[in-house]
Order: structure tokens, then sequence, then C-alpha cells
């Protein structure tokens, strides 16, 4: 079974060694303030007393700490070579500094992965966590049974890290567009003086149609089929008429929903209005 040191023993980083000893793993950790080793090393871990003993120590070491700059900090005052040395940078930083950091790592003769997690330091080892990778792909083969001890869902991207910010920036504006949505439907319910709790007690029935966007998404946009539209642009366009008629009577802020609107709007001034609503992607490119 595969070594593995854990630098960096915050709230994620304890999470993460947790797991992997909880999985049967041989664990080394380090952390700056030792006092958060305690109750690993109480639980099985082996204490390293820098950097370098750790990385020494195990196949594998995962770094989380604050930020890439940290670990990459960290790792300019290592010591010893890096051959055969695996370390897997799960800190989240800048795109830039991630391929720095690889490019440090195999300059030294190690392999680097830079991963990013998804989920709650509680959520790791459970099917709620997902951990999305890029970087050394041999790494990434010979490391996928002990990161699916620490998430269940597991992606790699491209050898290049900058695909990690792409797919992180991908991400969060999906979740912030449904986000958006919700206090927008909030702040209407509250301008018309109605009770906002009954919207928010409504939101939950959304999800099954959340369900179904999110198959028209993935089959339309995965094979760029957009006809047979189970609601086309054009009926999209008119609900969002009706849609945006209150905002307007009241007079109040509605900025995100005039946005869509127009996108539809411009979908199907260029001929898309019996497609799929993700026929706009044609007129964002
Ligand atoms: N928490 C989450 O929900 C979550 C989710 C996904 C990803 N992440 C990522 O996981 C990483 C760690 O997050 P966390 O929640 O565990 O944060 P945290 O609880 O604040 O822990 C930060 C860790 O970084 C260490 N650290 C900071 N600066 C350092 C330096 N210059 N040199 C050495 N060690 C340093 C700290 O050491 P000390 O103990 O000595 O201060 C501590 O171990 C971050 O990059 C974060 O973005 C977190």
């Amino acid at each position: 079974m595969q070594t593995v040191s854990v630098v960096g023993l915050g709230i994620m980083g304890k999470a993460l060694a947790q797991t992997l000893l909880g999985a049967g793993y041989s664990v080394t950790v380090w952390n700056r303030t030792i006092g958060k080793a305690t109750e690993l090393v109480s639980n099985g871990a082996s204490l390293a007393d820098s950097v370098d003993v750790a990385v020494d120590t195990s196949d594998t070491t995962l770094f989380c700490i604050s930020s890439h700059q940290d670990t990459l900090s960290l790792l300019n005052e290592v010591e010893i070579p890096l051959e055969g040395k695996s370390i897997i940078e799960l800190s989240s930083g800048a795109p830039e500094d991630a391929c720095k950091l690889v490019s440090q790592i195999n300059s030294k003769g190690g392999r680097c992965l830079v991963g990013m997690i998804l989920g709650y330091p509680i959520d790791i080892g459970s099917d709620r966590s997902s951990i999305t990778t890029a970087g050394n792909k041999s790494l990434w083969r010979d490391s996928q049974r002990m990161l699916k001890a620490l998430a269940k869902n597991l992606t790699y991207i491209s050898v290049d890290p900058k695909a990690l910010s792409i797919m992180f920036s991908a991400l969060f504006v999906s979740r912030q567009g449904y986000l958006f949505g919700m206090v927008y439907g909030a702040l209407l319910f509250e301008k018309a003086g109605l009770p906002v709790q009954s919207y928010l007690d409504m939101l939950p029935q959304l999800n099954p149609v959340l369900e179904d966007y999110l198959e028209v998404v993935r089959k339309s946009i995965g094979s760029e089929t957009y006809s047979n539209p189970q609601a086309s642009l054009e009926t999209i366009h008119d609900a969002f008429k009706d849609a945006l008629d209150p905002y307007k009577a009241l007079d109040i802020e509605r900025d995100f929903p005039d946005l869509m609107s127009k996108i539809v709007a411009r979908a199907i001034s260029a001929g898309y209005g019996d497609e799929q609503m993700t026929a706009i992607l044609k007129v964002l490119r």
C-alpha cells in the first residue's frame, strides 16, 4: 500500500490525514504548529519533525496548506532530492503558482499532481466530496486508489495545471447563477409584500426541474445537438417576459433577469428560436 504524508493539518488537512488512517494507510504528518498533530498521532499517525522528513518518509506527500505560494516556499526549503517522490498539491491558489510548483517539483526529479477539493472537511471520504486533478498523468493513475479513499468522485482533466482554475471558474459561475436567481426571487417576494418564507418553502420543488436541466445541458452541449427541445428558446423568451413583468411593475432591481432575457433574445435573433435553451451557447461564443 502507498505510504502517505500529509503536510498541513488545518481543518482540511486533518480530515485528509484522519480519513487515510481510517482507510488503513501508513500516514506521516507535519504541521507548522505542532500541537495540531497530537490527535492524529494518538490515532496512529507518525510525526515528522520537518517537511524534508515528511516528504522523505512516504511515497506520496499531500500538501494542504493555505496556498500554492506557501507550498512553494516550503518546498524551496526542502533539501532532499525528489527522485521517486510524488507530491499532490491540494492547497488552492493562482494558476501561475500551480505551474511554478509543478516545474519546481519536476526540476528536482519528482512528480506532481495538483488537485482541487470540492466539499467540506466533513465530506472527506464520502460521496459528497470530489477531487479534480491536473498534472502528471502517471501519478494520477498510481494515486487513484488513495484519492478514492478521500473522495468518491475523482476527475483528471489535463496535464496542464491551469486547467484546474478553468474548472473552478466554470463550476463557480454555475452555482452562483442559481444562488443569484434565488436571491432575486426572494427580492421580488419581499417587494411585493408577500411572505418570503412561502417562496423559500417552494424552492425545494425546483429540484426535479434542476435535474431535468442538468440532463438537457449534458446531452445538448455534450453532443452539440440543440433540436427537439421540451421548451424552445421562443417559449423561454415568452416566459421571461411574464417573469420580468412583476419586477417592472414594482420598479425593482432586475439586472440579472434582464441580462438572461437579453441573451435569450439575441439567440432568437440569430435564428435559434426553435432550439434548446442551451443554444444560447452559440451566440456567446
Ligand atoms: N476547509 C474547506 O472547506 C476547504 C475546501 C476545499 C479546499 N480547501 C483548501 O484546503 C487548504 C487548507 O484549508 P483549511 O480549511 O484546512 O485551512 P486552515 O484550517 O486555515 O489551515 C491552514 C493550514 O495551512 C498552514 N499554513 C498556512 N500558512 C503556512 C505557511 N506559510 N507555512 C506552513 N504552513 C502554513 C496552517 O498551519 P498552522 O496550523 O501552523 O497555522 C494550517 O495547517 C486551503 O488551500 C483551502 O483552500 C479547504
